[in-house]
């Protein structure tokens, strides 16, 4: 067979398969699904039974996305539509929006271009650094994945410009077999491209191909059927009827094959023929005015009437479907989204009501709010975060929508790549790390069980067992060792050593590193400023830690250097929903400053830290009033509380200065914030939610809700601002 070969695609004469590692999702928000159902489902699970289906929006590359899938979905996905980014790093940009001041009476809303974040740029570069073979390698391994997850009788839509569809098709070809080939669909993008005035020497390039390949040779198809062209009215649909407007043609009645064919022969308004239908037929159908004589002495003729057509079959030259005009009701400021109307025409193709449909390049979530639409199940996925915020507000946008679920692979994304990249065991027993790449997991047991083993181990008096399960507790501490070290380089402090939770020292300031598969917690942050407390204490020799002080780092004094002011920099990956006023609060009640920043997800690009730009935000800070209303005031005795934004402080750095100026009020960074009115300790379930869309830009900054029941309750409130990032905040009510 002719393959298409690529740099990398074989090595030592064997063909490389997909990097496979099968690692758990997690489940971090719940959105618009009842008290009811939110009861049901936990019920179900602590049942262990099988709980309802929910929709799923994931956060995540692809490339770990998609085995991860594997377990639960091979050969269960019905339809598959894919529009990789096939062009420029443009694949990854969005608009982002400052909205207008709520004081201000003329529209100043600010925009600007939000650049591709540096993990995007990442995944940029993975499908576009080294050229198309790494694009190939790349494809290559979607195509195999989307193969396996797919239904006997499913279908896969591949969307991709002109300019590499042909090496695509190859791949696809080779993925799926040249006989499982149906359709290379042309959809014109634009009407005309004007880039002849700028000189361009080539003819106006105004077509996307979709490539239509199924996995077997039955597969799920409905016909579609497209409205007549006018010119094709004009010269069919000629006659229009007076009383009803209704515009018809006239269709030859009489038989082609006359007696051969078995067509009956008699006389009918004067006329003897052989006739399409039998004499008892033909005069039903004279008397309901189908047929018709328009002259005596004419050939009777049937009337066929344009609105009971269906219209010309589907062609794969699609035409009529307009892009996204600047103007388009849904229009969402992603550069790339594809009309609803592209979706509607293939999902209607080839799935049913009730089919899963999956979409691994989300983008703005043209095919999950269609899919949303057409009553499918749908799994969309996408590695921007900005591309999953615009998909969430885009589906509760759409009236009735089912709940949903987003999710990411979080902790065991970041600890595959704490055992790829601090691969100590190799250096250690010179045996390498069962969870490196060199080594891919195929279950799902994958990285994440392999990095709990050292935490699980039960030590029995064999010698032998007792060596091995030191040298993996060595092993692990020297890849936490390695891995903060790494963080402490990032953020450019100077280790230290000797402590139980302080692991660096910048400008003054201790610095503390969390773990890279838990959030920081309110424990932590206690545990942590006593450390810094008595530190600091320990500098002066008086157990009173110096307040304020600049400058150098900690004073050396031997293993355990001491910081010069009692403060503390917390770098975590995630932290817990409460953490940070209360625990600044928990921390200053100990007299220690704390400060809360995240580590960006960029530290886990070796790339992006040789490039030197991984910057460390400090978390949101969020005001959140609470005010209830005793149930005695009320007439009808429910207990009400209201929820009032107040404040709400991110680091603006990745607004562009000239745009910052647009920036008068602290609400306008918050494009969307959502309410957990009986937060469990599980995930954040949605159950309010209130934001901003291009049609109304307003956002309400209090909302009210009624408690049926008496008790204490937990509210956490999320916000998610205008860059895509979130904050969130817990506040306790006792509702009486
Ligand atoms: C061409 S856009 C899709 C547009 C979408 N069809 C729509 O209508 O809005 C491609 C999307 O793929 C995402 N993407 C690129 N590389 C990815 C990867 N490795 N894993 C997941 N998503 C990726 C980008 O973030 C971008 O949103």
């Amino acid at each position: 067979m002719t393959e298409l070969i690529w740099d990398g695609k074989y090595k030592d004469g064997k063909k490389q398969g997909p990097v496979r590692i099968a690692l758990p999702f997690q489940t971090i928000e719940t959105v618009n699904e009842s008290a009811q159902d939110r009861q049901r489902t936990l019920e179900l699970f602590a049942q262990g039974r099988q709980t309802e289906w929910r929709n799923r929006l994931i956060w995540g590359d692809k490339k770990y996305v998609l085995p991860s899938l594997l377990p639960e979905f091979a050969g269960k996905v019905d339809l598959i539509y894919i529009d990789p980014p096939f062009d420029t790093g443009a694949d990854f940009s969005y608009t982002a929006t400052i909205p207008v001041h709520p004081d201000t009476a003329e529209d100043e809303t600010a925009y600007f271009a939000k650049k591709p974040s540096i993990v995007e740029q990442k995944a940029y570069r993975d499908t576009w650094g080294r050229n198309f073979d790494s694009y190939a390698a790349w494809f290559y391994e979607a195509a195999t994945f989307l193969r396996e997850l797919l239904t006997e009788d499913g279908t896969v839509f591949v969307h991709i410009g002109q300019n590499i569809s042909h090496y695509v098709k190859l791949i696809l070809d080779e993925v799926f077999g040249r006989d499982r080939y149906l359709n290379e669909i042309i959809w014109r993008r634009q009407t005309a491209h004007s880039d002849v005035a700028q000189g361009a020497e080539h003819l106006g390039r105004l077509h996307d191909v979709v490539f239509l390949y199924t996995k077997s040779e039955s597969y799920k198809w409905d016909v579609q059927y497209t409205s007549y062209d006018d010119s094709y009215i004009e010269a069919f649909y000629r006659h229009i009827e007076p009383e009803t407007g209704r515009r018809y043609r006239l269709s030859d009645i009489t038989a082609p094959g006359k007696s051969l064919k078995g067509n009956p022969h008699y006389e009918f308004l004067g006329i003897t023929r052989y006739w399409r239908f039998s004499e008892k037929r033909m005069k039903e159908l004279y008397k309901e005015g189908r047929v018709v004589q328009t002259r005596p002495g004419t050939v009777p003729a049937q009337k066929r009437y344009l609105d009971e057509m269906p219209g010309v079959p589907l062609q794969d030259l699609w035409l009529d479907i307009k892009p996204i005009q600047s103007q388009a009701a849904e229009r969402l400021g992603y550069d790339t989204q594809k009309p609803e109307a592209l979706l509607e025409r293939i999902l209607n193709l080839s799935s049913r009501e009730g089919d899963l449909v999956l979409d691994c390049f989300a983008g703005s979530g043209t095919t999950a709010a269609v899919a949303e639409k057409l009553n499918r199940r749908w799994i969309a996925c996408d590695l921007g975060r900005f591309a999953i915020h615009t998909t969430r507000k885009r589906l509760l946008g759409i009236p009735g929508v089912k709940p949903f679920t987003v999710q990411n692979l979080g902790k065991y994304e970041r600890q595959a790549w704490q055992a790829a990249e601090f691969d100590v065991g190799a250096k250690r027993g010179g045996e390498a790390d069962s969870s490196s790449p060199s080594a891919p997991q195929n279950d799902r047991q994958g990285t994440a069980a392999q990095n709990d083993k050292a935490g699980d181990v039960t030590l029995s008096p064999s010698p032998v067992i007792l060596r091995e399960a030191k040298d993996l507790l060595l092993e692990r501490r020297d890849r936490e060792m390695a891995y903060r070290k790494f963080i402490l380089d990032l953020y450019h402090a100077t280790p230290v050593s000797g402590y139980s939770w302080l692991h660096g020292t910048k400008s003054g300031r201790m610095v503390h590193v969390g773990a890279v598969d838990a959030p920081v917690t309110l424990a932590d942050v206690k545990a942590i400023a006593k450390e810094v407390w008595k530190a600091a204490g320990a500098s002066r020799g008086t157990g009173v830690p110096p307040v304020g002080g600049h400058g150098q780092d900690a004073h050396a004094t031997g293993d355990r250097p001491t910081p010069t002011k009692a403060a503390v920099d917390i770098l975590g990956w995630e932290f817990a929903f409460e953490l940070n006023e209360t625990a600044k609060q928990t921390a200053a009640e100990s007299r220690v400053t704390v400060a809360f920043k995240k580590i960006p997800h960029e530290a886990l690009d070796k790339k992006a830290v040789d490039q030197g730009d991984v910057k460390f935000f400090e978390l949101g800070a969020l005001s959140v009033g609470l005010k209830q209303i005793p149930r005695s005031a009320r007439n009808d005795g429910a207990r009400e509380v209201t929820l009032t934004l107040q404040d709400f402080v991110i680091p603006i750095d990745d607004i562009p200065v000239e745009v910052r100026k647009a920036i008068k009020h602290w609400s306008q960074l918050v494009d969307y914030w959502a309410v957990d009115w009986h937060y469990k300790g599980d995930t954040f379930h949605n159950q309010w939610q209130s934001y901003r869309t291009r049609k109304d830009p307003k956002i309400s900054l209090d909302v009210s809700y009624l408690y049926p029941e008496p008790g204490k309750y937990t509210i956490v409130v999320k916000v998610i601002d205008i860059l895509g990032n979130d904050t969130t905040k817990t506040l306790d009510v006792e509702a009486k």
